[in-house]
């Protein structure tokens, strides 16, 4: 229990300096101790909690990767998406590697029904990786070869790391409700 103290103690004086953002090289050494004593020191280890899937009515589901802290759309809004899609672990589509971002007006029906049900549910900033049944993805007519896509067989699950960056308009909103960011006092 004493370690366990002294090592909270090193991690606030770190926090500290961190905090200042100029924290003296001992401070950093103490940290770098502290660091590598909370790594050897099982009392302390946190382990990461498994992310578990979450399945919605219409049977799709969801495991969240990273959670923002915008946003959520409404239909008719401006959703900018990206997402890397895949079915049968094969890559159809990918906006990450392409650096590119699709701006999709949420309820227009212009994505599959799978990702029209989950953009409803996430906040900007939220990375999930989705799991979409044949029926909310290309359903039982699958898809077309298109320049640069492959076609997608019938009834054909389709997986989708999908993150939400940003809703234009109501991430602004929120930014003001909440105060926006105040410096420190001088
Ligand atoms: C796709 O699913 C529909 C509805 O369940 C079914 O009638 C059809 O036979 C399936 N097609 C294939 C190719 O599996």
């Amino acid at each position: 229990m004493a370690a366990r103290n002294f090592l909270c103690l090193i991690a606030l004086h770190a926090a500290r300096g961190l905090a200042l953002g100029a924290a003296p090289s001992a401070t950093r050494r103490q940290f770098a101790a502290g660091v590598s004593a909370l790594a050897a020191a099982p009392l302390l280890t946190i382990a990461p909690r498994a992310a578990s899937a979450t399945t919605t009515a219409s049977g799709l589901s969801y495991t969240v990767e990273k959670s923002g802290a915008g946003a959520t759309p409404g239909i008719g809004d401006l959703a900018v998406l990206r997402w890397k899609a895949t079915y049968n672990g094969k890559v159809f589509d990918d906006l990450f590697t392409k650096n590119d971002f699709y701006y999709h007006r949420v309820g227009s029906g212009n994505l599959v029904a799978g990702i029209e049900e989950v953009v409803l549910l996430m906040k900007s900033g939220d990375i999930w990786e989705v799991e979409i049944p044949g029926k909310l993805g290309f359903g039982a007519k699958g898809k077309k070869a298109t320049p640069g896509q492959p076609s997608i067989p019938p009834n054909a699950t389709l997986k989708y790391r999908l993150e939400l960056f940003s809703v234009p308009g109501k991430d602004e909103d929120l930014i003001e409700s909440i105060g926006g960011y105040e410096p420190p006092p001088q």
